[in-house]
């Protein structure tokens, strides 16, 4: 059974991965002695060549402060500034700029909200958050509840990996304020049916709260056709820099909640009577914000809108399809994540194998994965593991690598056998 050639084999995909691949320089290094198998999308993803040359061409040509308006420079770097929070806009198809606020990741936008939101929150209210959420969106409304009374209530997930629907309806209650849920989880790789649950929710006047993290990298959101109140992602993963992200914010609710920081840029008149607030966006923007990185976003999003987004899909698809066929190959390998609707994210156990030890082990082969609770405690506990190994493919992945990782992982296995 350990002949990887007695799989089935995975439809092909159309989609030209070696062109691809030559856009991510980083890709084609060594490591540990070995081509290196990148397999560690899910914390960060790789940058092509459009981003980083955007983000030097804006250095080398444009680099000044934005909204200053006081020479050429500064008008440079705020219409590239202001021309990435537009690409933004289109990318999660919100109706105006005036409702994309940059952060600093998709964390930072979670405890913005959470802060935002605090002043309509009182003692017995209930926030609905999953079993699946990463800590990001579990946290912060812990630190909320704590503030103002309200409860942190977590939806089940079944043994598949799926929000459990029946429990959803019945937690759904009239002391429900808020939902906060994971479009993908990142460590079930499971797509949540958000639109249908916004809708739910929506209609009993709970604040939609939509942690797009996992999503963006595998296919476009469209806030308007989901109809959440809120959406936030990190460019990180979305093959940009670090240290940025967007927040899509409903305008009427952002035009209500306080400002999240004090300092420049924010404010539309200081003095020591009384301050007031500048307009949305930039009620939120306190501070000089990360101008590259948001170019360098906009260009990961111009890079992406350059693909066969259907064929890139198909090819993702495409691998864990493999992955999935190559799991009998493996003495003792168990999915944890089967669900029906998921994106390719592939966490699993090796009975009798630490999964720190498969990471450390694979790494010497060149192959990177991610092992531990991966920021998802709560879901940890329900599965009863201490962690997870989790491969999670992009784009740019291919099959050979996905029989890499599965001839590395007989090799792991067959050490401690
Ligand atoms: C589902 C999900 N939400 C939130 C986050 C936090 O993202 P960041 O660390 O970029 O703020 C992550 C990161 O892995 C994630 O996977």
């Amino acid at each position: 059974m350990n002949d990887l050639s007695m799989a089935k084999t995975a439809p092909q995909a159309r989609f030209d991965v070696d062109a691809v691949r030559r856009d991510f320089p980083i890709l084609g290094q060594q490591v540990n002695g070995k081509p290196l198998v990148y397999l560690d999308n899910g914390a960060s993803a790789q940058k092509p060549l459009a981003v980083l040359d955007a983000m030097d061409r804006y250095y080398r040509e444009m680099h000044s402060n934005v909204h200053r308006g006081a020479h050429t420079l500064g008008d440079r770097a705020t219409s590239a500034f202001e021309g990435a929070r537009e690409k933004v806009r289109a990318f999660m198809n919100a109706a105006s700029t005036r409702e994309i606020i940059w952060t600093r990741g998709t964390t930072e936008a979670i405890n913005l909200i959470a802060n935002g939101l605090a002043q309509r929150l009182k003692a017995g209210d209930e926030i609905l958050v999953s079993q699946m959420e990463h800590h990001a969106n579990i946290v912060p409304w812990q630190m909320m509840a704590e503030r103002t009374g309200a409860k942190v209530v977590p939806v089940p997930v079944t043994p598949a990996g799926e929000l459990d629907l029946d429990s959803f309806n019945s937690l759904l209650g009239d002391n429900t304020k808020i939902l906060a849920l994971t479009h993908v989880s990142n460590v079930l790789g499971t797509i949540n049916p958000v639109a249908a649950l916004v809708e739910q929710a929506k209609a009993r006047g709970v604040i939609t709260v939509i942690d797009g993290a996992q999503a963006v990298p595998h296919f476009q959101p469209d806030v308007q056709a989901l109809g959440c109140d809120f959406y936030m992602f990190s460019a990180h993963k979305l093959f940009g820099p670090t240290g940025i992200g967007a927040l899509y914010g409903r305008a009427e609710l952002l035009e209500e909640m306080p400002p999240y920081q004090g300092g420049g840029e924010m404010i539309e008149r200081v003095s020591f009577e009384r301050t007031t607030w500048n307009t949305l966006p930039y009620k939120f923007e306190a501070g000089t914000p990360a101008i590259a990185e948001a170019v360098g976003l906009g260009a990961a999003i111009d890079y992406l809108d350059g693909l066969d987004r259907e064929g890139m899909q198909a090819a993702e698809d495409a691998l864990l399809v493999r992955a999935n066929e190559l799991v009998e190959t493996v003495p003792g390998m168990e999915i944890i994540g089967t669900a029906k609707n998921k994106v390719p994210v592939m966490s699993f156990k090796i009975e009798g194998l630490h999964p720190s030890d498969i990471g450390t082990l694979l790494d010497q082969q060149g192959i990177a994965i991610r092992t531990g609770h991966h920021c998802a405690m709560p879901l940890m506990d329900f599965y009863g593991v201490p962690g997870t190994a989790r491969a999670s493919f992009a784009f740019y992945n291919t099959m050979e690598e996905v029989e890499q990782l599965f001839t590395a992982l007989q090799k792991v296995q067959r050490l401690f056998a």
